[in-house]
């Protein structure tokens, strides 16, 4: 099965222009319970802060803070209201902003301030404010604080925070219009710094991340720790009839302390480049960086999200960079400088003149202090002024690899996790976990060259828009935290135990899950202990090492929707563990595993072979079947076993003889809607190793169903109203 999978990947790759295939498995509601925390008229669960080694999430809502058991968000252990006053409100809603959405305290910063306390930020009807919460007492000590530049006046306006040693490092906007963009520190200790407001800094930025990344003690160049800021801006650089949306990073240094007399109480230490996000195959650019998260190893990986305003609106792509790339940019790299073309008319352009020394924007490392510089206070001016003037690098930050990670058409990707993993093939993992602004929860792992979406997790069924996505990554617990502007909701990483036979534990690909043989169970690895010798886990899919006596279920377990009244009435089918769940949902329309994608295969010249594809749905549902987009007739059958509920459990199959490479999709279909799976079929000349054992095994479970089928459709036809089933085989 490995060797199939691998030459069908990297085949289908280049047809089908690099896309990710759709979602292997979606968990719909129902079939999880996810625990979910709502309060009554509170909305805007916007603002999320975990303390791991106490057990709480903290929640920033609209006019409230939380705190609520981690382990278990519905528990609520704390509440403290922090509302605007009647006079504030009055006075936003005169300056023309709503009295009953904008004119309220949004929660914005929510950062840890000692082991006692937090601060936080609120909008407070546009006139932003800061305090301490008190976490003992869990009220806040009133110090009302001035926000600006800490937190934005507008709760509709993009902010981005990051406390580091105790100083708040902030993106936002500083004014009530929203109109000055900034980037700035707040310390007890250092000095206030921030951007220039000059347009060459910040052009209208829409700031969607910033963290630190430490320096590594002792480091030969006498490096400082750097904060990372990640926002879309208008281009300067790039000329379009249009404003032209530009990802960005930004990055500052820990010891600035802006210079003496130019860039005063200004970052001397602000760089900025472009990122890349490009996919040269089919010339898609992703110039709209929409999240980023830093996972932070050794050697640090940044992952972003990324769409497009430009000719791939609808697609959304995952870029990774190496955080030496990007040091390489602010170090060695080129800058950028105006010039002015005729009157008025600035073009920017490589800059190719002498660089003053110490390096502009450099921190001050072994080089600078070789110089005698020992602070940004003594920098030279020469240098100053050029930061100043320059801080645009020429060079641009490519992804890893040069191409993105990972491309989906039609969705709007809107925030991003990873998780690390060491599965039992001793490698490591990273395990994306990316939002969409339709309520959905995308979980990717690359395998070799490939990244796939192993599954889909229906987290708002109400299709809401995920604001904000954060990971609790201790050993055994793992959760995602995900808030909208109703709730927030709360998902283990993933969903091993519903996966009930060895098959589909390691169909699934998923570097938690691993086939336990002494439970007989597809268990979470992280929650077991020193029990290898008894788990199977094979991340290529091949399940041929799962226990003989493991049995195959058919149809399979993740068939929650398959009714008592088979293993009532088939005596073949009582003897399999079905498990037997009444439906709720009347009109789930889905395919079940062993997806099309999942048979993946090279077949010979001329030989005869069968695909097959099954699912659940209303009483309705058919099968369509294409080959390279051309309908299948003669040779797709369907067999139909009704479910109690209603609804029915479809079975298709076609059988076909290869005579070229060709994909094959199977579209099961009903009024209520459609769903499908496709897999390329290569034909080879020579003869392959024949089918794989899970192949064959879920040919001889399909021909157990035909019997069934065939059972059924006697014992039907000879009662009197059999107008449910519908069995049509012959001729196969
Ligand atoms: C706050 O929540 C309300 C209610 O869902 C929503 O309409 C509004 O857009 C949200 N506002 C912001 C700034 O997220
Ligand atoms: C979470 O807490 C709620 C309320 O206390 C309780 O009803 C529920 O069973 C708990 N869920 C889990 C998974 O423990
Ligand atoms: C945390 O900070 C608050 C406010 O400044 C202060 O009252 C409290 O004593 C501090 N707690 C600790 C443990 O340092
Ligand atoms: C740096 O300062 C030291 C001591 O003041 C002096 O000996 C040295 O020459 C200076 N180095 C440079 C490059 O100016
Ligand atoms: C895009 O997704 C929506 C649901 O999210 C679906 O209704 C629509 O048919 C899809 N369009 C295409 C072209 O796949
Ligand atoms: C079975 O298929 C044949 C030909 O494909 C068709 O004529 C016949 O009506 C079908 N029978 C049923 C019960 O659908």
């Amino acid at each position: 099965m490995a060797v199939y999978f691998l030459s069908f990947l990297v085949c289908f790759a280049l047809r089908a222009e690099a896309f990710a295939l759709e979602p292997r498995l979606t968990w719909q509601e129902s079939e999880i319970s996810l625990t979910r925390f709502q309060v009554q008229d509170v909305y805007n669960y916007s603002t999320l802060l975990l303390s791991d080694d106490n057990n709480v999430l903290y929640i920033g809502a609209r006019e409230v803070i939380f705190a609520v058991n981690s382990q278990n968000i519905s528990e609520k252990k704390q509440e403290a209201y922090w509302k605007v006053t009647e006079v504030k409100n009055e006075e936003c809603s005169r300056k023309g902003k709503s009295k009953q959405t904008e004119c309220l305290n949004y929660i914005r910063v929510l950062q840890p301030f000692n082991e006692s306390a937090l601060f936080v930020c609120g909008t407070n009807a546009f006139q932003p404010v800061c305090d301490i919460l008190e976490l003992n007492s869990f009220k806040l000590a009133g110090k009302n604080e001035d926000g600006r530049g800490r937190c934005p006046f507008d709760p509709a306006q993009s902010y981005t925070s990051v406390m580091v040693d105790g100083d708040l490092y902030s993106g936002t906007s500083f004014t009530f219009l929203g109109s000055e963009p900034i980037i700035c520190r707040n310390s007890q200790h250092l000095s206030y710094l921030r951007t220039e407001y000059a347009v060459p800094w910040l052009n209208e930025p829409r700031f969607v991340h910033a963290d630190v990344i430490r320096a590594p003690e002792n480091n030969p160049d006498g490096d400082d720790d750097k904060v990372y800021f990640f926002f879309t801006e208008v281009s300067v650089e790039y000329e379009f009839f249009n404003k032209l949306l530009i990802p960005r990073i930004a990055r500052v240094c820990k010891s600035d302390q802006g210079g003496l007399r130019t860039l005063q109480k200004k970052w001397t230490t602000f760089l900025k480049a472009r990122m890349i996000c490009h996919s040269p195959e089919n010339n898609l650019i992703f110039n709209v960086v929409n999240d980023v998260f830093i996972l932070k190893l050794r050697e640090p990986v940044i992952y972003g999200v990324f769409t497009s305003h430009l000719n791939n609106v609808g697609m959304s792509a995952v870029c990774s960079y190496s955080l030496s790339t990007v040091e390489d940019v602010f170090t060695k790299g080129k800058y950028m400088q105006s010039a002015t073309v005729e009157q008025a008319h600035t073009k920017w352009v490589q800059f190719n003149g002498e660089i003053p020394k110490p390096r502009p924007g450099a921190c001050i490392n072994n080089e600078a202090k070789a110089m005698n510089y020992t602070s940004s206070l003594n920098l030279p001016d020469k240098t100053l002024q050029f930061v100043k003037d320059h801080p645009l690098m020429d060079d641009s930050v490519a992804p890893i690899g040069k191409r993105p990670k990972l491309v989906h058409q039609n969705v709007t990707y809107t925030q991003i996790v990873v998780d690390q993993v060491t599965a039992l093939d001793g490698n490591t993992y990273d395990v994306m976990f990316i939002s969409t602004d339709k309520g959905m929860l995308h979980k990717a792992v690359s395998h070799d060259m490939d990244m796939r979406i192993i599954e889909e997790i229906v987290l708002f069924p109400d299709h809401q828009a995920i604001q904000t996505l954060l990971l609790s990554d201790k050993q055994a617990k793992r959760y995602i935290y995900a808030g909208s502007s109703t709730e927030v909701v709360q998902t283990p990483v993933a969903f091993c135990e519903k996966l009930a036979s060895c098959a589909e534990c390691i169909l699934t690909r998923d570097p938690y899950c691993a086939w336990h043989k002494g439970k007989n169970s597809c268990v979470n690895i992280l929650a077991e202990s020193n029990t290898d010798r008894l788990l199977i886990q094979s991340l290529n899919g091949d399940s041929s090492h799962c226990p003989a006596s493991s049995p195959i279920l058919f149809p399979p377990p993740v068939t929650s929707l398959v009714s008592s009244m088979a293993s009532e009435l088939h005596p073949s089918l009582s003897s399999m563990p079905l498990e037997v769940q009444s439906s709720t949902d009347s009109d789930v329309l889905k395919l079940l595993p062993p997806f099309l994608s999942d048979q993946g295969q090279l077949v010979q010249v001329h030989a005869t072979f069968h695909l097959f594809c099954h699912g659940t749905g209303p009483k309705d549902s058919h099968f369509l079947w294409e080959k390279d987009g051309v309908k299948m007739e003669s040779c797709a059958k369907d067999a139909i076993l009704p479910l109690s509920g209603g609804n029915v459990h479809i079975l298709g199959w076609v059988r076909d003889i290869a005579t070229k490479d060709a994909e094959y999709r199977c579209t099961i279909e009903t009024v209520a809607g459609r769903k499908s799976s496709r897999v390329f079929v290569r034909v080879t000349g020579s003869l392959n190793p024949g089918w794989s054992n899970e192949l064959s095994r879920w040919k001889s479970a399909i021909s157990e169903h035909s019997n069934i089928m065939e059972g059924w459709k006697k014992n039907w036809d000879g009662a009197m109203q059999c107008s449910v089933i519908r069995a049509n085989s012959s001729g196969s």
